[in-house]
């Protein structure tokens, strides 16, 4: 059942170009140039008149969120705002009839997720799901929704519903800037061509297990450990930190790289592993100062790079390369290293990395 792997987590992880590939199968049609979904076409101009987006969801699916933010504002020009539903359902948030919430959720058995639609129904809002599991409370509670179709996720650490989640949420933005006209038509096709490479290149990213392995080794022991990005790979960074704790009992920290500055820098010292995305696109000069930042600090910095990369190389103590790729589709390969990376740490302390401690893999209490 495993597939031949040691742990369904090390399996899913491997699964990805296939899960990322069947998401898209059926819905990315390139050579027409166009992007079907039926839960979106169908609601076309709900989406189009929304005022804003709300993205609810928790953990792992909330991070997801966060990328989509960050792409349909950037592709799309909607507003998104993205909330924990644990917090939404109790904060008597402001909803309106023209706001469109969007709940994203692995099982679609997460209680606060579900009490969250609940309430934005009651509000007159339209709520769209998008669930891996078919036919789950939340893809029946919602008014349409699109499935990720990643196949099940046993392993509690989320890793293929993480990836398919923001691949869904990608061609939705897509498709919704190609109906507002907010990207260009060639932008549009470089995307969708771009969509269809990421499989591959996130086979040729899996390719550095063994020497995430190595590094792996290097810092297992460590108490602590910081995890930095910025744009669209700082919730990248929050997901590696939140990895590495629930599997591997490790304290991490994910924050926005510019924000070392106004505090967590005063943590960093030779005993402190600092894991940074650092890619060519997306703030790199930026980055690299704040990698400097660091090793002046003397913290031990883990990079992860674009292939070819040369300036994070000279200064970094170790580096993962990830092929290249448009920067709102780079998280569907910097999480990769991120996953492996955690998933070693936790086989190497002799942790139970598919069933961590005090964790369920679906979480249907409040
Ligand atoms: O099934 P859901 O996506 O609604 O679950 C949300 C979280 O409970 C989940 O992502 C959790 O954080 C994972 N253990 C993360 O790996």
């Amino acid at each position: 059942e495993k597939g031949g792997y040691e742990h369904f987590m090390l399996k899913e992880i491997h699964e990805q170009p296939k899960a990322i590939l069947d998401t898209y199968r059926g819905r990315l049609l390139r050579d027409q140039a166009i992007i079907k979904m039926a839960g979106v076409e169908d609601n076309m101009k709900k989406f189009l008149n929304a005022n804003r987006i709300i993205i609810v969801a928790c953990g792992t699916s909330w991070h997801a969120g966060l990328v989509a933010e960050y792409i349909f504002e950037d592709l799309a020009r909607i507003p998104v705002e993205v909330e924990y539903a644990s917090e939404f359902r109790y904060r008597n948030p402001v909803i309106r009839e023209d706001d469109i919430l969007i709940a994203i959720s692995q099982s679609g058995e997460t209680a606060d997720t579900l009490a969250a639609i609940k309430m934005a129904k009651e509000k007159g809002a339209f709520v769209f799901g998008v669930c891996n599991v078919v036919g789950s409370s939340i893809a029946r509670e919602t008014d349409a929704g699109a499935y990720t179709h990643a196949g099940p996720e046993i392993g509690v650490a989320s890793t293929k519903a993480f990836t398919t989640q923001i691949t869904v949420l990608a061609l939705m933005a897509l498709r919704l800037s190609r109906a507002k006209g907010s990207i260009s038509s060639s932008d549009y096709r470089r995307h969708l061509l771009e969509l269809e490479m990421i499989p591959g290149k996130i086979e040729k990213a899996l390719e550095s297990d063994a020497h995430i392995k190595y590094i792996a080794d290097i810092y297992k022991d460590a108490p602590n450990c910081l995890y930095l990005g910025r744009g669209y790979n700082f919730p990248v960074a929050l997901e590696g930190a939140l990895k590495l704790k629930e599997i591997s009992y490790i304290h991490a920290e994910g924050y926005p790289a510019a924000e070392m500055k106004h505090g967590p820098i005063a943590l960093i010292d030779e005993n402190m592993p600092v894991v940074v995305i650092a890619t060519k696109k997306g703030h790199y000069e930026k980055v690299v100062s704040n990698i400097q930042e660091i090793k002046s600090r003397k913290g031990k910095i883990i990079a992860v790079v674009t292939e070819g990369d040369v300036q994070v190389k000279e200064i970094a103590d170790h580096v993962i390369e990830i092929p290249e790729t448009l920067e709102p589709l780079t998280p569907l390969l910097t999480t990769i290293p991120l996953q492996l990376l955690s998933y070693h740490i936790a086989v190497l302390l002799d942790k139970n990395v598919d069933q961590p401690r005090n964790l369920a893999k679906s979480v249907t209490v409040e």
